[in-house]
């Protein structure tokens, strides 16, 4: 099969290739999918260049999410499965068959069935954002009739969050940096959507009505923004790390009595990833869950792919591996 692969950590076109090698069969417990599309995140490209390497077993081929169809089953795998329609969450994780391949294995777990009428598209954005949303949304309890401010509401990860959040019954306020942001943002269903660069945000957000919960993709820079709407009980969930690690204003958290919660996907715990998995599944069965603007490469373009993750692009960037 063609895979996209790297042995070594490097820049994107240092070290990134395509080749031909064995298609993998399915171990027991595991499936075995052919990729249709698949899905590159900031973890991908962070990953290969090393800035926050993963073991490398000989070879790895990146990214963990996609869509595609089982093909093959493993001891111990309902054979009925083959020909089911999937959706792939944290395929490369401690692995090498990521889904920058035409084939891929991993855990049957990790393979969820795609509802009828769910497009490949959407699929292949979910894994890693929609799981990431949803153990940040869910992770101190639910959020029906809650107020929730997603910071960054048109990342893939406020995406979902924006979504989720409004699938389980919340009041969602999110904030973007301008107009087509914001257009993204109000599609994806937000209440309100607000400039984080104008003045007054704080203001605005704090007249939709104090924040129980927020999903922070910046902590250094809105930390004063959270403090200024969330109340005594609120959460601050916080899920990327800027480029400095800011400095924790101790005395202005106590003041707050503000639970501050730190998320990692790859340590989150197996039963709270499952359920994650099941939920999104029945999210997209209610057609809650809708794609980002598609960026689509082919896989000989792997790397200029990962570049465009790396700048920042607005959407997905999708690898087509056939
Ligand atoms: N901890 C985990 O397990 C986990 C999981 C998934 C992702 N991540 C990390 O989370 C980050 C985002 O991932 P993603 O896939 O959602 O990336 P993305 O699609 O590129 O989205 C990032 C968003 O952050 C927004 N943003 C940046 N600074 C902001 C600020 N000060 N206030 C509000 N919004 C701000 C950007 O909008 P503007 O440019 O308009 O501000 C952009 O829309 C990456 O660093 C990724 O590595 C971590």
């Amino acid at each position: 099969m063609r895979a996209a692969l790297y042995d070594r950590y490097g820049e994107a076109r240092d070290v990134l290739r395509v080749a031909e090698i064995d298609r993998p069969e399915p171990g027991p417990g595991e499936v075995r999918v052919r990729v249709e599309l698949s899905g590159v995140n900031p973890t991908d490209w962070k990953s290969r260049s090393g800035a926050t390497p993963r073991p490398i077993d000989g070879f790895q081929i990146p990214h963990h999410d996609g869509a595609g169809v089982i093909d093959a089953v493993g001891d111990g795998v309902d054979p009925a499965r083959v020909g089911e329609r999937v959706w792939t969450w944290l395929a490369a994780a401690t692995r090498r068959w990521g889904t920058a391949a035409q084939w891929t294995v991993l855990p049957a777990a990790q393979a969820v069935r795609l509802p009828d009428g769910a497009s490949a598209e959407l699929g292949a954005c979910l894994g890693v954002p929609a799981m990431t949303a949803h153990w940040c949304l869910f992770a101190d309890g639910p959020v029906a009739g809650r107020t929730v401010l997603v910071a960054g509401g048109a990342g893939a990860v406020g995406h979902y969050a924006i979504e989720l959040a409004k699938h389980a019954g919340a009041r969602v306020v999110t904030t973007v940096s301008g107009p087509a942001k914001a257009e993204l943002a109000a599609r994806a269903g937000a209440d309100l959507v607000v400039n984080y660069t104008e003045p007054g945000a704080a203001d605005r957000i704090r007249e939709f009505g104090t924040v129980d919960r927020v999903i922070e993709v910046a902590l250094g820079a809105n930390l004063d923004l959270d403090l200024a709407v969330t109340g005594p009980q609120s959460q601050i969930v916080t899920y990327a790390a800027e480029p400095a690690d800011p400095v924790l204003p101790v005395r202005a958290c106590m003041s707050a009595n503000v639970l501050l919660r730190f998320v990692l996907l790859y340590g989150v715990a197996e039963a709270d990833l499952l359920r994650a998995a099941a939920d999104i599944t029945a999210a997209l069965a209610d057609g809650a869950l809708t794609e980002l603007p598609a960026h689509r490469f082919g896989l000989d373009e792997i790397a200029a792919a990962h570049e465009a993750v790396r700048s920042g692009a607005v959407g997905k960037v999708l690898v087509v591996p056939s």
